[in-house]
């Protein structure tokens, strides 16, 4: 289920909203969950058949954005379509990398869950796509204000039980949002939506030398760097207080 944006002029399309919201509130007890996070696959297809087992057993595949690199959505197509071969559950956010354009298919293929609330098994998510600006150009990059526009719709719409954020951004202040120089190029629009709304998990990216799990509150930062060069995250859910973040590196 689709959540998108309440119209700002339309009473009918907000009241949608609230009963989409109650039927999520009401489907009971979420179940257990073993998610496999890729972040910064960056068109890296060749590594896909690598975690094969990986990918069959997860009940849920998210992509934290730069799906491709500097690519469009057929290029994005590629690497979806080597995925649902073997797990079709995927949840995505395009990442700076990335053309709009990628962004536009993901959506259209229920992948995408940018600027939007989505229930799946149970749960409950919400994603942004793109990045703040970067030093060199990037195709999808956006402003802290435009970031807040975003994260104040899903705000007028939530009712404090958010489960998952997938951001490409990573939120700032965090092990996950440090360059190599010590600098800190996080979110701090992203940081409040977690000290707000307490997710479980946050599954990110963008920052290749931000490896690692880190903390906001209660919440667990996950950016287990680039599957480019080998890297990925299985997260495992048995409960609201039973959350485990392991990062992987494929093995020759
Ligand atoms: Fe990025």
């Amino acid at each position: 289920m689709l959540i998108p944006y309440p119209s700002k002029d339309s009473a009918a399309c907000s009241l949608a909203f609230y009963f989409s919201l109650l039927y999520i509130y009401s489907m009971g007890q979420a179940s257990a969950l073993n998610i496999l996070q890729l972040s910064d696959i960056h068109g890296a297809d060749f590594l896909i058949d690598e975690i094969k087992s990986e990918l069959e057993k997860a009940d849920l595949v998210v992509l934290a954005g730069d799906i491709t690199h500097f690519g469009h959505a057929n290029a994005a197509g590629t690497i979806l379509r080597k995925i649902t071969s073997y797990n079709e559950n995927v949840l995505a956010v395009s990442g700076n990398c990335d053309y709009p354009d990628v962004e536009d298919y993901l959506l259209e293929n229920g992948y995408g869950i940018h600027g939007s609330f989505r229930e799946n098994s149970g749960w409950l998510w919400a994603g942004i796509g793109g990045s703040l600006p970067c030093p060199g150009r990037t195709p999808n990059e956006f402003e802290e204000p435009e970031v807040k526009e975003w994260l104040d719709s899903l705000r007028q719409i939530a009712t404090g039980s958010l489960d998952f954020l997938l951001v490409h951004q990573p939120p700032a202040n965090t092990l996950n949002d440090r360059l190599s120089t010590g600098e800190h190029v996080g979110s701090r629009q992203i940081r409040n939506f977690i000290e707000e709304m307490e997710p479980l998990v946050c599954m990110t990216a963008h920052i290749h030398e931000g490896i690692g799990i880190d903390r906001i509150g209660s919440t667990l930062i996950v950016n287990p760097g680039p599957f480019r060069t080998g890297k990925y995250a299985v997260i495992s859910i048995s409960g609201k207080n039973s959350v485990n973040a392991e990062l992987k590196q494929i093995t020759a």
